[in-house]
Formats: structure tokens, sequence, C-alpha cells
């Protein structure tokens, strides 16, 4: 296979290291249209594969004509200033009002005033102050409402007390289509009883490889049903197009996200590379997209990931010639947080190549977003953005704003329901998400028909998940991790413990809550709670599909040996490899991450009053369940046969299926870390390539053997063979790259605890004159970096020496050794000549570079 770049990745690191001194350059940086033909540039022919589509919402001559008149109106200022998107933690009212910005957002887990627990009034004042800058002409400009956007991905998660209906994976096991536009109505009146405008959900990624960590975010693997959820979603939250109540009342704009393939990539890596073909790039990964577009979604977001090897931020063929083109999108495209920078060329603060690929706003949400308005200021004026491209992304802002009614509104405080605290969990809302929590369950396991319960039993409630609505709300619940909360941080909530004690003392039985399995009294039947920890983007990749829950497995064992049913039900935002849990059960449901609502658990697991089937079980798989734990892809189609419950699979109580033992074999094949491993020795080994990111944020595979980018050159040289050795050659003249990167992942962890190290020969030419650094990477926001400045000033000029780094140290400082993807890169901004040989990885080492 073609070795392909993790451009995100790379980029990530640098911006990371920061990029000072790329700013000047990068507005003289011109376009490099490299890669596929379909690129900047000339207006691609749209492949055949593409349907042709219409938005569901028709142009209004009306509201064009008056998009022509503030068009007229708005100086180039004021036109840069509605495409940037500014976060609320680093841009003030006065900012809004002095740089005409068109939107702001609070990212996940950012509330009104740096306060967890900002009231519904707090949300609407902050809003206000915004929309009362965003009107301010006191500067003589034209007052255009500022649009504000939010992260209601499975309600209005970042706000106290707000109804979390089940993550999209829980959705989608439902089937239920219906459900999705009265999740969305309601979704969408919360967020607008805060004052806000704009939802930046549905996703509607297709993932296939669930190693991703937002698999839970997907409704499904599978595309026809992201299909027909996509549209209902974005009609329940903007109401129906063609109707009285399109963006009206309590409805807001909806964003379809993240365009495209984001769920493609490959390996499942976060803001990977989905190198795949454009006919399953259609059939695939676009399928969603259509359905929300015909239901009239009014805006959609650029997504971090690739299409072979060319970042979404800067395709213009996927962007423009077929979303704005073919699929008749007149809506405007958001970028996703700073996802601009990673594009070949540009910086956090400078990216004309995203615009001139079709982004219409840029989501800028750290402060540097000043320097971004000054520069893409400076290139509309310049022309390398044209003044056409200009209008056109300003009409789109102008459109979707003036459909809203943004215009005509007022002042968030002064619009229908605003500050209405009683639609801010709802009890009509709350229902739709037990509704939804029942319909998503997906029975795995009952033998005996153990399920349903009868009530008036006495019943033990175990496991970590049994009382913890953190856990059972998963990722972007209150924070952006979901992690750090409380019970009390979700006020009205109701626990699975607290469904079931709800219902079973009711009915005269007992319910203990033990997290840990110790009892008293003998229960009848024990229901023990587990499974994942909350996560969300970046941090939930893993490597392999096993459930690390050794602990559950005793617990449940334990309970066992004790002669007490088991009813387990796992709390996942994916299919995990979980055979051995599974048979120590005697049931066994997915429930998924079921949000706030967590009665709905007890109203299917249990007997109704009069000993009857109160409610069945409804869902069924929409992701393969894996028979291993290896990290094989399987979905409809794809290895079928390694999945132990393939997609559709699901229990009902009129079922009486009898499961045998499942295989315990996890299927891993673990190294003992005894033999070295290599990565480079004379050539970069499987899956690595050698890669430099260069001083102004290009990107390069390197195979030939000599290579003079900005800020660095490369070379092949002899030290005991031909070619055996890379000269690297730092220039000075900005932040530059080398090392050896893969798109799959390394396990490492089995060379720690064994004196492993990263073990490479090095000799220096010419000392550093700045700091350096040599990396470990996992991806975005994972892996270690450790000083080796010293250890090159000291080392003795053209004399090889061998380096070893402490693995240790790599793993204590945040590299997971078990899911790399470099092993080896260094970088500095200074000048530095150094020759590397010889890199690779081993154990019973002495380490040069210890912790510490
Ligand atoms: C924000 C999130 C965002 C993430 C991306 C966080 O700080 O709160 O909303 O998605 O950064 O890097
Ligand atoms: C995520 C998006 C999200 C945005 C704003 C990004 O990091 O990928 O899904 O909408 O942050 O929080």
């Amino acid at each position: 296979m073609k070795k392909r770049i993790l451009l995100g990745i790379i980029s990530g690191l640098i911006a990371g290291g920061g990029l000072a001194g790329c700013t000047e350059q990068n507005g003289a940086q011109k376009m490099t249209a490299e890669g596929s033909s379909k690129t900047a540039g000339s207006n691609a022919e749209v492949s055949a594969h593409w349907p042709q589509l219409a938005s569901g919402i028709a142009k209004d001559p009306a509201v064009e004509a008056r998009i022509d008149a503030l068009l007229a109106k708005m100086s180039t200022e004021e036109k840069v200033g509605q495409m940037i998107q500014v976060e609320i933690r680093s841009a003030t009212p006065e900012d809004v009002k002095q740089y005409h910005i068109g939107s702001i957002l609070n990212g996940g887990g950012a509330f009104p005033y740096d306060n967890k627990h900002a009231s519904v009034a707090d949300w609407v004042a902050l809003a206000d102050e915004y929309y009362n800058a965003s009107m301010d002409t006191s500067d003589g400009g034209v007052a255009i409402p500022m649009i504000w956007g939010t992260d209601a991905v499975h309600g209005h998660n970042n706000v106290i007390g707000a109804t979390l209906f089940p993550h999209n994976i829980a959705l989608g096991a439902a089937h239920n289509p219906a459900l999705l536009g009265k999740i969305g109505a309601a979704t969408a009146a919360e967020v607008k009883a805060t004052g806000i405008d704009w939802v930046f959900a549905p996703t509607l990624a297709v993932v296939r490889d669930d190693r991703w960590g937002r698999t839970y975010e997907s409704y499904s693997e599978d595309p026809d049903l992201v299909r027909a959820y996509g549209g209902e979603m974005v009609e329940g939250m903007q109401g129906a197009a063609g109707s009285e109540d399109l963006l009206q009342g309590k409805h807001v704009i909806a964003t379809a996200k993240h365009y495209l393939a984001d769920g493609g990539t490959l390996n499942g890596i976060d803001r990977g590379d989905a190198m795949i073909s454009e006919e399953e790039l259609v059939r695939l990964h676009a399928q969603g997209y259509f359905s929300a577009i015909e239901s009239g979604v009014q805006t959609v977001m650029a997504s971090f990931s690739s299409w072979n090897g060319e970042k979404m931020h800067g395709h213009k063929y996927l962007m423009t010639d077929v979303l704005k083109g073919r699929l008749g999108f007149d809506g405007f495209i958001v970028g996703d947080w700073a996802g601009h920078q990673f594009v070949n060329g540009c910086s956090n603060v400078s990216c004309p190549q995203s615009v001139n690929a079709g982004l219409d706003m840029f989501m800028a949400p750290d402060p540097s977003w000043k320097e971004l308005y000054k520069n893409t200021l400076a290139q509309a004026k310049n022309g390398e953005i044209s003044a056409a491209r200009l209008d056109d992304a300003v009409r789109r802002i102008l459109r979707v704003k003036i459909r809203a009614g943004l215009f005509e509104a007022g002042a968030p405080s002064a619009r229908a329901f605003a500050a209405d605290e009683s639609l801010i969990g709802a009890p009509e809302h709350r229902a739709i998400a037990r509704q939804a929590v029942r319909e998503s369950l997906v029975l795995l396991k009952n033998n005996d028909q153990l399920l349903p319960l009868a009530r008036n039993q006495r019943v033990l409630v175990a496991g970590d998940g049994a009382d913890n609505i953190g856990k059972q709300a998963g990722g972007w619940s209150i924070t952006w991790q979901g992690t750090g909360n409380q019970n009390s941080d979700f006020p009205g909530a109701t626990s699975v413990y607290g469904g079931i004690a709800n219902i079973v003392q009711a009915a005269g039985g007992t319910a203990e809550l033990s997290v840990d399995g110790s009892f008293e009294q003998k229960p009848d039947v024990a229901i023990v709670v587990f499974g994942e920890d909350p996560y969300a983007e970046m941090q939930g990749d893993i490597s392999n599909l096993q459930y690390k829950g050794a602990g559950d497995l005793a617990l449940l064992n334990n309970l066992r040996e004790q002669g007490i049913p088991v009813v387990s039900l796992f709390i996942t935002g994916r299919p995990l490899w979980v055979n051995p849990h599974i048979n120590a059960s005697d049931a066994f449901a997915v429930i998924w991450q079921p949000g706030t609502e967590g009665a709905g658990v007890a109203d299917v697991i249990f007997r109704n009053a009069d000993g009857e089937v109160n409610h069945d079980f409804k869902g069924k798989l929409t992701f393969s369940w894996p028979n291993d734990a290896q990290p094989t892809v399987r979905n409809p189609g794809e290895n079928e046969a390694l999945a132990q419950f393939n997609f559709g699979y699901g229990l009902n109580y009129g079922s009486s299926v009898q499961l045998a033992a499942l295989s315990e074999q996890s299927g891993l094949k673990i190294s003992d870390g005894k033999q070295a491993l290599a990565v480079f020795n004379g050539r970069a080994l499987d899956p690595w390539s050698f890669q430099v990111m260069d001083a102004t944020n290009n990107l390069s595979v390197i195979s030939s053997s000599v290579a003079k980018l900005a800020g660095i050159s490369v070379q092949s040289v002899d030290r005991n063979v031909q070619e055996d050795s890379r000269r690297l050659q730092w220039n000075g003249e900005g932040n530059a790259m080398a090392g050896f990167f893969a798109n799959s992942r390394t396990d490492l962890s089995s060379y720690l605890g064994k004196q492993g190290a990263l073990v490479f020969d090095v000799k220096v030419d010419a000392a550093p004159s700045d700091a350096v650094s040599l990396g470990m990477n996992c991806g975005m926001d994972c892996g270690a970096e450790q000083s080796i400045t010293e250890l090159l000033k000291g080392a003795a000029p053209g004399e090889w020496k061998t380096v070893a780094v402490d693995l240790q140290c790599l793993a204590d400082a945040g590299a997971k050794l078990d899911m790399v993807l470099s092993p080896f890169y260094v970088r500095t901004a200074g000048a530095l000549d150094m020759t590397v040989h010889n890199i690779h990885i081993a154990s019973k080492t002495v380490a040069d570079i210890h912790c510490g």
C-alpha cells in the first residue's frame, strides 16, 4: 500500500510547538496544488457517482436582493469579520464589535462567565452581550446579528439540568427515524431557551473502524440508516423545509458534520485519512448529507480528516464542486476548531487556501484569531482571496442569518422562549429521552430467560456504572470529555440504579446499591452495570477492541460463584470484545451511553406490576460486534464472519436462544518485547515512512535521497554502506520537523518494564542553536517529547554516538506505547546539523535519557 501522511497529526505537533516566525511568511504563501488533480484551481468535473440534489429550502429572490444591498454597504473589514467565528473564552463582546465578528461558539465544556453551573439567565445574558456588540453601529458600520453555535450533540449538553439523550450509536440501535425528529425538536427547544441559534449536530459519520474515539457519535456503520436519520434530525431541529415553522419558534439551525468521511479514516485514527475510492466515498460516507441537504440543513462543518492525503479543510473539489455545486448546498461551510491550520502551507493564523477551496467561516477558537483576521483581511485586499469568493462566502452567511430571522429577532433575551427555564430538562423532553433509552437497549444474551425480572425481589445493583450519571452520559456531557462530573452536575437526571430502585421499592422489593458487589443478605438477582468511562475526540481512540475490565469480570464471577443469577448491563460507546464478561453473565444487554434518563433501562428489564412484559427489547445492533479483540474492520460485507453478533442482532422476550459459551481467545498477539524492532536501518521500515514538516507547514513524504525544504534539508548519506544514514540540516528559519510516521498503530508496550528504550546513533556536525525535542506520537494530543538539546550540544563534533531514551519516560510523559504512530521525530526552530543511523526499539538497555 502506498504510504500516506498524517497531515493533521504532524501539523498539530508543530502548531503545538508554536509557529512564531511563520506568521509573516504565510501571507505571501502561494497555494500548493499538489496531490489529487481534483484540488484547488480548476473547476474539476464532478464524478457521476454524485447525485444532483437541491436544498429543501428554495432560494428566495427577496432574500438575495436583501443580501445584495447589505454587501454593497459592507467594507472588506466587515466582510472578513463575518467569516470568523470566535470562542467565548477568547473573544469579548467588545472584540465582536471592533472586528465585526460574524459568529461565536462555546466549545465543549465552555460556559458563560467560566461558570460550570451558569444559569439559563447567564447564557441568555451573555448571548445578549455579544448580540448587542454585533448590532452596535457607532463606528458607522452595518448592523449584522452575530450567530452563536454550540455542540448540542445529545441534547444541550453543556448546560446544567438539560435533557441528555442517548448518544447516536444508541439512537441507531433504536431504528426509529421518527424518534430522531422528536429528539431534534426537543434539543432545539432547550438550545433556544439559552439564547443560542445554532447547533453543531447531527454528526453523519458512518464509522467503519470502531477503534475511532468518536464511534458513539455515529448512528451506524450502515449508510442507509445514517441517511434515514440525517434528514429527520435536521428537520426536528430546524423545522420542516417549506413550512411556516422553518427556523422559527423553538427551532435552531442545524449542522451536518464532519464533511466528509470522518468515519472512514484508515485504522480509525482521529483526524486521519480516508484512503478510499470516490465510489466508496459517495456510497458509504456521503449518504447522510443527501437527506440533510434535502431537509434544508443550513450549515456543514468541514472534517479535520483527509481524503487520500488531502485535508478536507482545503478540498476544493469536495467543498466547492461537489457540495456547493452538484449537491446544491447554498448555506455556509464552517471549519472545525482551527482545522484550517492543517492544510498544507497553512497555519493557525493564515489560510487563504481554505477560503479559496470553499470554506466560508473559519472556526478560530484561540486568542490568535486576531492574527487570522488581519491576515485574511490582507489576503482579501491583495487579491489572494478574490472579491468574488469573499462575497460568496459572506452571501452564504447572510443568507442563513436572514433565513433564520436573526435580523428581525431582536436581542436573544427578547425572543420567544428565551430564558424559559421550564424548557431545560422539561418533563416532555425527558420522556422522549427515556423512550429513546428503552428502544436502544440491545439484548445479546438471556439464558434461561432470566429477563424480564420480577419487581418484588431482593435486587443487588453493582458495578461502577450503577449510580454514575457521568459514566452513563459519556463524552460531550457538561465537560468536553465528559470527565470530572458528579451526579450533582446532572440535576433532574436518573441513574440506572435510581430507575431500578424506584420500580423495585414501589413493588415491595429491595434494591441495594453496592458498587463492589458485597452484600449482607444474599440477593435474588444481581444487576451489574459496568463499561467504558467517558471520552471524546482525540482521547477516545484505542488500538484494539478489547474491553479491559478485569475488575468487572472478577465481580461477575464472584457473584456467579455464590449462586446468584447475574444480569450485565454494558455501558459502551462502541462494540468491544467482551466475551469473557458475556460468559460470566446469565443475561447481557448493551445499554450504550443512555444519558440522563437511566430509568429507561429498568422500564425494559423488569416486568410490570402484573408480572407481564413491561417494555420489550427493541434495539438491534447497527454496528457489527467483534468475535475477538483484533483490530479488524467488521461491517456488513466486510469480514462478516468475524462478527460475534452481526449487524441487526438483538434478542427480545419472544426468543428463547440459549447462548453457548463464547470463545475467550482474544486473538491479540502480544509480543514479548525481547526482539529489537527496527524503525530505520537505511530505509524506513514498514509501516513507517520518512516525513518532513517544513517551516511553512508543508508536509512531505521523502522518498528521494535529497530534499531541500523551507527551514530544513534532508539527505541520504553513507556511514558503513551506501545511504544507510540520514543527514538532517535545519537552518534556523522556522520550526521544522523530520521523523518516521505511519497511518497505523504499533504496539510497543511490551518493551515497557524491560528496560526498553528508543535507541539511535547520531553524529552532530553543527550543534543546535536552539532547543531540540525528540518525540514519540500516538495521535492528536497523544505523545511525549524529551529535550535532546544538551545531549546534542555535548556530543563530540563529527563523532558517532549511540543514544537510548528510556521508554518509560515517554510513557510517563503521555505517549501511549500501545498505539504509537511515530516512534521517532526531531524538531527544532534553531539551526542544527545532525545525522541519524539505525533507529530501533530495544529492551535491556542502559538509557542516556532518563525520566525527570
Ligand atoms: C473544546 C472543544 C473542542 C476541542 C478541540 C476543547 O478545548 O472545548 O469544544 O472540540 O477543544 O480541540
Ligand atoms: C469537534 C466538533 C465540534 C467543535 C466545536 C471540534 O473539535 O470536532 O465536532 O463541533 O470542536 O466544539
